[in-house]
């Protein structure tokens, strides 16, 4: 089956990934990708968490962003680049992706002596596109969005005659993302949950029927966030059906419509799925820096975003298990990250006043700031635009604060002394 852009670009199709014909992964395939790819990927940690104190779960983090390339994504590559025939191992594999998929496929085809070609689209980050680079794969960079990128794989895929690898819905990927559900079980007796990204949805397909395969009275629960929900709507509709993406931190999930045979196999198996909020994303990132000391991209910290934001209340006294699937994140990103994650924990404020433009008049405000324990990060006046008497000064202030507690007692010395205080 073909179908058609609007402006005429014929839309090529994935072999592997037909919607009428979608395929399911069995146990054995995942026991089997785990012995092939046992040399290849680390066996990661999973280990009871400092988080279990303020959450009320028993919480286990199994930390895969430890992997080589940052993440799980290494262990389906690399079983799809071993399950290759010996003629298509020469011939070479190709895929679009914006980041960990492609970083891990072009790690291991190097490892492997494959050669590797990704389609990255323009808006994947430069650091992970030079790094492809690095690992000696052939990188175009084309295509504004994943759709672009994945179109123009599959039609070079043909031309060249390449392998495609679709990084969630080939049932080899699938099974190998499944090696972190045995390692699991393996690691954590008497699990009673489990919280997944999910982004394509192979990552959950392969670890949920890892789990259930193992010990059926898991509860498998899925993640995602609110900018890309693509597996709820998958539910809504019985079938993948294509979300509007918006720019999420969570970028690892911003895939816009759930796989055939990822959802066909996850399905059955999945007992619940959460949408989060972005801001309880980045206070995830925050506390997991805070308290673990793990680093984590936005996609890796949204099973226990949806823990901190209340939103799996029946988990409080079980024994849970995260997913802290990668760490590739952006340092620029991940400095908003910690200051958004601060703000909305009460303890970065920002707020504007109005006070005496007299000689005194600020140096009275950083006293009151400084008599609480207020610390001050920015601090600006202006002076044109304020509506009171001339001889007033707007100060803009950014400060840290301890908590909302703090920001209260804040508030209170601030209206105390002055009339327009507006809290931001
Ligand atoms: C860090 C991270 N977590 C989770 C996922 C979701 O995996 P899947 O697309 O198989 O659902 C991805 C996908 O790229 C990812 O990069």
């Amino acid at each position: 089956m073909k179908m058609e852009f609007e402006d005429n670009e014929e839309i090529h199709e994935d072999p592997m990934c037909i919607p009428d014909k979608p395929q399911k992964i069995t146990f054995c395939d995942i026991t089997s990708a785990a012995f092939k790819i046992k040399p290849h990927v680390e066996k990661t940690p999973c280990i009871r968490s400092h988080l279990s104190e303020i959450t009320g779960c028993d919480i286990y983090l199994k930390k895969d962003y430890l992997q080589y390339t940052g993440s799980f994504k290494e262990r389906g590559a690399c079983n799809a680049l071993i399950m290759l025939s010996a003629d298509k191992k020469q011939a070479g594999v190709i895929s679009a992706s914006l980041g960990n998929h492609a970083l891990a496929l072009c790690y291991h085809g190097k490892k492997l002596g494959i050669p590797v070609t990704v389609v990255m689209p323009t808006v994947a980050p430069i650091m992970k596109i030079s790094k492809c680079r690095q690992y000696g794969a052939n990188v175009v960079v084309s295509g504004g969005n994943m759709s672009e990128a994945k179109n123009l794989a599959l039609k070079i895929s043909k031309e060249k005659n390449l392998t495609y690898i679709n990084g969630y819905d080939h049932p080899h990927i699938m099974a190998g993302q499944g090696t972190l559900g045995l390692e699991i079980a393996e690691q954590v007796s008497d699990l009673d949950a489990v919280i997944i990204p999910v982004g394509g949805g192979g990552l959950i397909a392969g670890v949920a029927l890892a789990l259930k395969t193992l010990n059926p009275g898991v509860t498998v629960i899925g993640v995602e966030s609110e900018r890309c929900a693509s597996y709820t709507k998958a539910l809504e509709h019985g079938k993948p059906s294509p979300v509007e993406i918006e720019a999420t931190l969570a970028d690892g999930l911003a895939v816009p419509m759930v796989g055939y045979n990822a959802f066909h196999t996850a399905k059955p198996l999945v007992d619940k799925v959460v949408v989060v909020k972005e801001e309880w994303i980045a206070i995830a990132i925050l506390r997991l820096i805070e308290l673990e000391k793990c680093v984590v991209e936005g996609a890796g910290a949204a099973g226990l975003a949806a823990i901190l934001a209340g939103q799996l209340e029946e988990l409080k006294g079980k024994k849970v298990a995260l997913l802290l699937c990668g760490g590739n994140i952006d340092t620029t990103i991940l400095g908003r990250c910690l200051e958004r994650g601060l703000t909305a924990d009460g303890r970065l404020v920002r707020f504007i006043v109005t006070v005496s433009d007299r000689p005194g008049g600020i140096a009275e405000l950083c006293r009151i700031l400084s008599s609480i324990g207020v610390s001050i990060k920015d601090i600006m006046h202006e002076r044109a635009w304020v509506k009171t008497d001339v001889f007033s000064v707007d100060v803009k202030v950014v400060c840290e604060t301890r908590d909302e507690e703090h920001v209260q007692e804040l508030m209170k010395v601030l209206t105390d002394k002055y009339k327009n205080v507006d809290l931001h």
